[in-house]
């Protein structure tokens, strides 16, 4: 990993982690356990990739970092949310999430169902605050593009192809697809945010959006390598998931070394589609190279 990367993720991380910190203090009353579980879950864990991807393309635009990092942290809300219902029974019924106990384990599965309702929520009331951007039109464009990538048209219509996947056998076109939904979706928005706190025109932001499609086909399939061939230590997660539920995948359809070629291919095409941009968007390339080079 580059100097510029492990210092950023570094920053970001500790950003994050203050900001759920000051914004989920725990009530005096029957709430408390309720906040606790969003603490277990949103605070001191996971990559930060999403809210650093956020700040790395609002950087290209020249953003207030303060209106990025309240960005970020809505996203990473999004994030926080999906994985906590990702990991219940009924879902992937998983054990352990970034290095700890799943919220449903930690606690239960009511008070995760609602860990997940309430970082939705915080989500959008990040987003829709003044102190996100100073222009209205700015915050309703960000609230109804994270809506999108978060919706049926987005994480969750990509989440029920996932669950379909284990009782349908998918070919590549349909798991791309899938993939583009259940992660791509939101990692997208996490560059376009940058673009739309900029004032950056739609018309303007096609070699961004191709950059961020590329990326999130990529980061999703180092997630199935990982799942593959990944040591649950350094992930912090289970292995062998996706095998055990027969979910179709590029590493179940390819095998792993066409997957790993093909993710580092996308990664390639990537960093390319950012051709145009100078230095400012070396932290971006780094994210690309990094998303799959990683062990967690
Ligand atoms: C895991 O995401 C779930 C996917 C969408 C692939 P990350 O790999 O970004 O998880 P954290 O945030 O680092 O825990
Ligand atoms: C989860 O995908 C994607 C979302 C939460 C939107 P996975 O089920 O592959 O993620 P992991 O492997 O449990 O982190
Ligand atoms: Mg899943
Ligand atoms: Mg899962
Ligand atoms: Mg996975």
């Amino acid at each position: 990993m580059g100097d510029l990367l492990t210092s950023e993720l570094a920053r970001i991380a500790q950003e994050i982690d203050s900001r759920f910190d000051v914004l989920l203090t725990p009530p005096d009353d029957s709430r408390r356990t309720l906040y606790e579980a969003m603490r277990h879950a949103a605070i001191g864990g996971g990559k930060r990739l999403r809210p650093l991807l956020v700040c790395a393309a609002a950087r290209l635009f020249a953003v207030d970092p303060e209106c990025a990092l309240r960005t970020a942290l809505a996203v990473e809300a999004i994030h926080v949310y999906s994985l906590v219902h990702d990991d219940l029974p009924a879902m992937d019924d998983d054990d352990m999430r970034r290095g700890r106990p799943t919220v449903h384990k930690a606690f239960d599965e009511a008070t995760a169902i609602l860990v997940g309702d309430a970082f939705q929520a915080m989500a959008f009331e990040i987003l829709a605050a003044p102190a996100t951007h100073s222009d209205p039109f700015v915050r309703a464009e960000l609230v109804t593009a994270l809506a999108v990538a978060s919706g049926p048209a987005g994480m969750v219509g990509g989440q029920a192809m996932d669950m379909a996947a284990a009782a349908v056998m998918h070919d590549l076109g349909t798991v791309s697809r899938l993939q583009q939904l259940k992660t791509g979706a939101l990692i997208a928005f996490s560059i376009e945010a940058g673009a739309i706190l900029g004032r950056n025109p739609p018309e303007g932001r096609t070699r961004l959006r191709a950059f961020a499609h590329d990326l999130g086909l990529a980061f999703q399939i180092a997630d199935d390598l990982l799942d593959a061939e990944g040591d649950p230590a350094a992930m912090g997660k289970a292995a062998g998931k996706d095998d055990a539920a027969g979910k179709a995948t590029f590493v179940s359809l390819l095998g792993i070394d066409r997957a790993r070629a093909q993710a580092q291919s996308l990664s390639r095409q990537a960093i390319e589609h950012l051709g145009n941009f100078g230095r400012e968007a070396d932290l971006l390339r780094e994210i690309a190279d990094y998303a799959v080079d990683r062990d967690r």
